[in-house]
């Protein structure tokens, strides 16, 4: 079979590379993909956004599955377009995406069908965003309602940065139209897991949960980024809280989705808080997780093309999903100045001297006279498969070590909050 992945991050190379080793997929594409992804797939360089472009491609390659990405194409409606034209596709259509392009669409699901989350407020006028926050006080959390890269959430601990967000969204308009109406919520305590589960709008199948690090620095300090590395399975996701997330956030999310003319078919994302009253929803996303996405795919001991394929015909099954034993964890190697402004056009040296059960998953690379240059905030997602955590984590730190690149640079301590001893939250 031929499969085209649309998008070219470190998600999408560890879909190529998981696909790469499907006996039965004999030809992968990429659009537009990166200089990783072009050692396993044929690239083509075409923007995820460009929907008439990749509705070509799938006629003119008679592709038997496409495996969409990033969001943007979701909400713009990729997987609708594909669809009517009869081609088989992986992800939600775009009123079911917009669970992640619209977080008071997410909130109101929330609401409705009694899953946990913040409590929280809607203004699309600044003024009365205003009133509420000097009345409420700070801490809280404020939100764009629309896309805005990752960048459209800013926790406030003080009543100062909350006024400020709520000015730089609504009247700064520094995320355009995503910030004309904005959540203002509760600020949640805990530890933050990422949930992933496959979905035939019916069935849900959690994947392992995993454990992202958003800040870019050591100790969780610093600017939030797309994710400076990721681990699973996730300790602080017991098989308790794994029910728990299933029964109370999962299963109600897919049946109230359904019940909302929005059948969610793909795979769901819940960013959660475990809090001392259990996890709270804090965000939904219609995609894989990225970097998440690298160690659940290094984990993922089936053929991913199998599963794929018997979702879509309706046949997915538990007992096809596999995994392997032990744990990944996924170290990203980012651009000087990142999540600023960031270099780009360095050489990378050292890909070629990866440990064995190590993968340097490319996120923002490219080609360059032949050779591989850093072109993107994170350049690289270096993970590792091993018989624990522990070993996890040194084993990616040794392909760390190998790889060089003007400017890179990279958190010391991912997986450490996976060995800390924790009290129960059942
Ligand atoms: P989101 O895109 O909604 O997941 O938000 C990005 C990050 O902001 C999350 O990963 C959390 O670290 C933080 N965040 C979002 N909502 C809350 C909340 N209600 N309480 C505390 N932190 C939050
Ligand atoms: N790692 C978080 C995300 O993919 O949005």
């Amino acid at each position: 079979m031929k499969v085209l992945v649309i998008g070219g991050g470190g998600r999408e190379h560890a879909l190529v590379w998981k696909f790469s080793h499907s006996p039965r997929v004999k030809k992968i594409f990429c659009a537009p993909g990166n200089a990783g992804i072009a050692a396993l797939a044929e690239c083509v360089d075409l923007k995820p956004e460009d929907l008439p472009g990749i509705i070509a491609l799938v006629r003119r390659e008679k592709i038997d599955l496409t495996v969409v990405g990033p969001e943007a194409p979701l909400v713009a409606g990729l997987v609708d377009a594909l669809e009517q034209e009869g081609y088989p596709v992986f992800g939600p259509r775009q009123r079911a995406a917009e669970i992640e392009g619209s977080k008071v669409l997410a909130k109101e699901i929330m609401l409705k069908y009694n899953i946990p989350t913040a409590r929280y407020g809607v203004f699309d006028d600044p003024a009365r965003a205003i009133d509420y926050i000097k009345k409420t006080g700070a801490p809280c959390v404020v939100k764009a309602d629309g896309l805005a890269a990752g960048k459209g959430v800013i926790v406030a601990e003080d009543q100062a940065t909350a006024l400020g967000a709520v000015d730089l969204m609504m009247k700064q308009r520094a995320f355009g139209a995503a910030g004309e109406r904005i959540i203002i919520e509760e600020l949640l305590r805990g530890e933050e897991a990422s949930i992933l589960a496959f979905t035939d709008g019916e069935k849900v199948i959690p994947l392992l949960p995993a454990q992202d690090h958003k800040r870019v620095n050591d100790n969780d300090d610093g600017p939030n980024t797309g994710g400076m590395g990721a681990y699973a399975p996730a300790p602080i996701m017991t098989d308790s809280l794994r029910q728990t997330a299933l029964e109370k956030i999962l299963l109600p999310t897919v049946r109230g989705m359904a019940a909302e003319d929005r059948p969610y078919r793909g795979v769901i994302y819940a960013g959660l808080m475990i809090t001392e009253r259990g996890p709270y929803v804090l965000e939904y996303n219609a995609r894989f997780g990225d970097p998440e996405a690298q160690p659940i795919l290094m984990m993922l001991e089936s053929d991913l093309a199998d599963i794929l394929e018997g979702l879509l015909a309706g046949e997915l099954d538990e007992a096809n999903l596999r995994w392997h034993n032990g744990a990944s964890v996924c170290v990203v190697l980012a651009a000087g100045g990142y999540p600023g402004d960031y270099r780009k056009g360095d050489v990378i040296s050292g890909l070629e001297q990866m440990p064995d059960n190590v993968v340097a998953f490319h996120a923002g690379t490219a080609l360059k006279t032949n050779r591989t240059v850093a072109a993107g905030g994170r350049v690289l997602g270096v993970t590792s498969l091993a018989e624990n955590i522990p070993a996890a984590i040194d084993l990616a730190y040794q392909g760390v070590a190998k790889i060089n690149f003007t400017g890179m640079h990279y958190r010391k301590d991912i997986g450490q909050k996976a060995l800390l001893v924790r009290p129960c939250v059942c």
